[in-house]
């Protein structure tokens, strides 16, 4: 039996070949987020279990059956973090933010944890980049959230992705809707998924976006949030709709877009590939939670926001051949040619990695010819030889790896050689 430990199931290394590709998106979140004014957030990995009972709702997937939770030293119960929002609202509450200056825009890159079944694009551990914005009731808001993805993809070059958005109500609009949605479902219901079962009660709005093929059957023709919002979320709606045209996102009004967490009022949005027919999945996907903070014990603020899923990006990135010139060079190899040359080259390549170049020299005691062969295999622009006869002048044999040029190059000198 072989004794080999692998990667928990639903979880990927990323090798070093592929950190340049994903330090390009993550810089490229950076840059976008902190162009519309957000400041990074850091929060921790793990958090009380009920953090995300309370907030992202005890009748959801998440946190009825994706959760990693733990009980910690017989004690506390803890869970890994299956999305950014709750967490961002707890740091929000508990470091006082609602007393710092409206609205506070804050963003992130994190590790995200939901025991799913893996498929491509589904993973137990994936990545998200994802923004909140605290303090802004206003429609402008919710536009201009939306158009931060709408950016950040467009700045990747990923096309073919359409935001869909919608509104999912306000309490007081669910409250009716909610009571002619159960009286159209209610002489079906036994026909009815589990999940959609346990839903009816609490969260009837979900049954709309079944994936169950009967279920969608059964609920074809169901009234539509949409279609019996209250006087205020229908003008914030249109307002939404207005500023997102002003912003120039293309989008499309999808009534089927509920989200799969229990915190969403009003807008709620989706960015889905159009090509659907590889993968049902959203890379993004957000919308406004205005009780949220609330609900977790802090004062009344209105909230929104986004996140998206890096690994998906990435899919979208390879389905659509966009690659990135990445680089991948070394400056400089020094080649030692015997131990007195050694001692110098390591010497030398502390001075020159001061200085600010990327440096590799030998540490395999390989003869000159491997030591060619192998800075020819990490892309190294320049192989500084040394010999006796170079250490006696205090020189290096520098050799261009591109045009094989050779020159003998002071080693005082060897920074502007390098650099002109
Ligand atoms: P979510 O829709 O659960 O929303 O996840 C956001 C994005 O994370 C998805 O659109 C998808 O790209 C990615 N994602 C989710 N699950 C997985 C998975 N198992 N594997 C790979 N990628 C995945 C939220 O998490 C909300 N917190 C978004 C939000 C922020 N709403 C307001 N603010």
């Amino acid at each position: 039996m072989s004794n080999k430990i692998y990667a928990p199931k639903g979880t990927n290394d990323i090798l070093p070949e592929n950190i340049p590709l994903w330090e390009k998106i993550e810089n490229a979140a950076k840059d976008i987020a902190g162009r519309y004014g957000f400041k990074q957030i850091r929060t921790p990995e793990f958090e009380s279990t009920n953090l995300f009972e309370r907030g992202v709702g005890d009748t959801t997937d998440i946190v009825q059956k994706e959760m990693y939770t733990f009980t910690h030293r017989g004690k506390e119960s803890l869970t890994l973090k299956p999305e950014g929002t709750a967490p961002v609202v707890r740091s929000f509450i508990e470091n006082g933010m609602s007393s710092a200056a409206q609205p506070v825009k804050l963003f992130y890159l994190t590790n995200c944890f939901r025991c799913e079944n893996p498929q491509k694009g589904r993973y137990r551990q994936f990545h998200q980049f994802g923004i909140e914005v605290f303090g802004a009731e206003d429609a402008s808001s919710d536009a201009e959230v939306i158009s931060v993805a709408y950016e950040f993809l467009k700045e990747l070059g990923i096309k073919d992705v359409v935001a869909k958005v919608n509104s999912v109500g306000c309490p007081t609009c669910r409250k009716n809707y909610y009571e002619k949605l159960k009286a159209f479902i209610s002489p079906k219901l036994d026909k009815l998924c589990d999940d959609c079962k346990n839903r009816f009660e609490k969260n009837p709005m979900r049954l709309i976006d079944c994936k169950v093929e009967t279920c969608k059957e059964h609920i074809q023709g169901a009234p539509l949030m949409i279609d019996n919002l209250c006087t205020d979320c229908k003008d914030h709606f249109e307002k939404v709709k207005e500023y997102l045209d002003a912003m120039e996102v293309e989008y499309e009004v999808d009534p089927t877009i509920v989200r799969g967490l229990d915190y969403y009022t009003n807008t709620a949005f989706e960015f889905i590939p159009k090509d659907n027919t590889k993968s049902q999945a959203a890379i993004g996907a957000g919308g406004r939670y205005n009780g949220l903070v609330e609900t977790l014990g802090g004062p009344k603020t209105a909230g929104i926001g986004l996140a998206m899923g890096i690994e998906r990006i990435l899919i979208q990135l390879e389905e659509q051949g966009i690659t990135f010139p990445l680089e991948n060079v070394t400056d400089l190899y020094i080649a030692p040619m015997g131990e007195a040359a050694k001692t110098t080259a390591l010497k030398y390549a502390t001075i020159m990695r001061r200085e600010g170049f990327i440096v590799q020299t030998d540490v395999m005691n390989r003869s000159l010819k491997a030591q060619m062969k192998y800075a020819d295999k990490i892309n190294a622009k320049y192989v500084a030889m040394i010999g006796d006869e170079e250490l006696e002048k205090g020189v290096l044999l520098v050799r261009d790896m591109q045009t094989k040029e050779q020159t003998e190059v002071a080693f005082g000198d060897l920074p502007g050689f390098l650099r002109k």
